[in-house]
This record gives C-alpha cells, sequence and structure tokens, in this order.
C-alpha cells in the first residue's frame, strides 16, 4: 500500500461511507445506469438462488438490496464495516417490516471469522465492497467458511480495464487518470472530500483469488464495458433511450471472451467446491 497501512486504510474507508451514508441510497436509485446495473446484478442472484435461501450480504451499505430481496422471500444478513450505513440499513429494514427475514451487523468482511461457520446458502456483494478488502485471499477464505458446501456467491466488483474511462481521460488529456486502476496496489479514490482505499482487479486475478478457498467460477459477465459507467449518469439522462440500447448490448455479448473481462464493474458467480 505504501502511503497508508491496512488499518488506515480501513478508517478512511469507513469515515468515506459514513459521511454519505445518508444520501447513499437515494442518490444511487436516482443514477439510471446504476440502477440498470444493479437490476442485472439482482436477476442473477434470483436466478442462482432460491427464495428461502440464507443470504449473506458483503458491504450491505444501506440495504439496497436487502429490501427488496427480504421482500422476495430470502433470508438475509447484511454486514457492512461504516457503522453509520450500518443505521440507515437497520432503519429501513423496521420501516419496512422485515425484521423477521432481515438484520445487519456492524462487521467488516476481514472479521467474517466472528460469524457462525457454513450457516449461509449464498454471499452477495453488490458495487465493490470487496474492492476495498486488503486481503482477498483471506476474505475469500472466510467467505467460503461462512458458506454450506457448494454455497454460491455472486460479487459485482470493480473492473482494473474500463474502456470508456480510458478513452474519456485519455481524450481530455488526463493519462493518469485514465490509466488509475492500473494501479497494482489500493488507490485513494475521492469520495465527497474523503477516501475510499480502492484495488481494482481483472475478472481472472478475483478469481485466482477465490481458487484456493474453492470457489469456481459459474459465470462471468461485464457491467458496463459498452455501456458506459455510473459517472456518466448525466449523459444517460440526456440519451435514455442510447444507453438502454448499449446496456442491451452488454447483455447479448458481455459474457463474450475479451468482452467480459473488461468493464467498469464484472459480475461473477462461482460456486464453493
Ligand atoms: C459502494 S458501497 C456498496 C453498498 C451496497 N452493496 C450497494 O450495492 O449499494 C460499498 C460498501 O462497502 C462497505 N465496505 C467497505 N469496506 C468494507 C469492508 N472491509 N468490510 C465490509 N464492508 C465494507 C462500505 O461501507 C459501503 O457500504
Amino acid at each position: 500500500m505504501g502511503i497508508v497501512t491496512a488499518e488506515q486504510a480501513l478508517a478512511e474507508t469507513s469515515r468515506a461511507f459514513d459521511n454519505v451514508a445518508s444520501t447513499y441510497d437515494r442518490s444511487n436509485e436516482a443514477n439510471p445506469i446504476l440502477h440498470a446495473m444493479r437490476l442485472r446484478v439482482r436477476a442473477v442472484l434470483e436466478r442462482a438462488v432460491m427464495p428461502g435461501a440464507r443470504l449473506l450480504d458483503l458491504g450491505s451499505g444501506p440495504g439496497t438490496d436487502m429490501i427488496p430481496l427480504a421482500e422476495a422471500g430470502y433470508d438475509v444478513t447484511g454486514i457492512d464495516w461504516s457503522a453509520a450505513m450500518v443505521d440507515q440499513a437497520s432503519r429501513r429494514i423496521v420501516n419496512a417490516g422485515l425484521a423477521a427475514r432481515a438484520r445487519v451487523e456492524h462487521l467488516g468482511i476481514h472479521q467474517l471469522r466472528d460469524l457462525d461457520p457454513a450457516r449461509f446458502d449464498a454471499a452477495y456483494s453488490n458495487f465493490g465492497a470487496l474492492n476495498c478488502v486488503a486481503d482477498l485471499t483471506a476474505a475469500a477464505r472466510d467467505i467460503s467458511a461462512a458458506l454450506r458446501p457448494r454455497g454460491v456467491l455472486v460479487a459485482s466488483v470493480i473492473g482494473r480495464i474500463c474502456p470508456w474511462e480510458i478513452a474519456l481521460y485519455l481524450a481530455r488529456g488526463a493519462r493518469s487518470r485514465a490509466t488509475l486502476r492500473f494501479t497494482r496496489d489500493a488507490v485513494p479514490v475521492p469520495l465527497e472530500g474523503r477516501t475510499v482505499w480502492t484495488r481494482y482487479y481483472r475478472p481472472g486475478e478475483f478469481v485466482r483469488a477465490f481458487a484456493g478457498a474453492g470457489f469456481r467460477p459459474i459465470l462471468l459477465r461485464t457491467l458496463g464495458c459498452i455501456a458506459p459507467p455510473p459517472y456518466l449518469d448525466a449523459f444517460a439522462r440526456r440519451h435514455p433511450g442510447f444507453v438502454a440500447s448499449l446496456q442491451t448490448l452488454d447483455d447479448w455479448i458481455g459474457a463474450w471472451p475479451l468482452i467480459r473481462s473488461v468493464g467498469d464493474h464484472f459480475l461473477v458467480v462461482m460456486r464453493r467446491a
């Protein structure tokens, strides 16, 4: 990491997410690109695991996925490293009358060993919580231990090679910004004046980190290769039909070799041996 220790990075990242917790759900749902990505992740999860299953949401944020999944009949436990995000999620669960089927704990992914082993049928992690973990191999081992045999992990992960981002920043002459994701170590990414320490992955690197814990990939696709990344939401609002067509194109060809390895995020489903 070089500039800060893993502990400092974790502390700064939790402060950054604490700071945006009260507005995160609203701003996220108002972003048409993020919304479309979220629907795709949820559809894949709902195909991989039947309602009634016990799910673990890794980095659950304000519970944006937990609520509809609990409403759909899943039993959902969220964990998050930001205390303010946990407060938001708890409040929304209670307000939705879902306390019997959903609960959230203030716990980091790096503290997963504190949970009872083999409790969950599936784990999922949406929009990069696993990019904030310092030791992905250790996280893979702990996620594996939290799942029953043949349990499933569904993760949307921020990718290393985002063609839109490279083209956009190169066109603006911002070469170091265009290649920011190529950094191997954790990168300080600004979020509303604070810092989220982020590690970017190619899908192959990510899958390899989980292979030692017994996970095998069963689905891999891009989220945002042909379609633009979420921070181009203003463009998506101006050209909704065009962006929807690009998203549909991503759906059609997003699992093809090469295409699936690039994009703003990738979506991977892995099964535990
Ligand atoms: C980009 S948000 C995504 C939230 C949620 N999954 C969603 O789809 O809206 C990332 C979340 O991961 C959490 N997070 C970051 N590092 C974490 C860690 N080491 N352990 C658990 N949660 C973490 C943050 O607090 C934040 O809520």
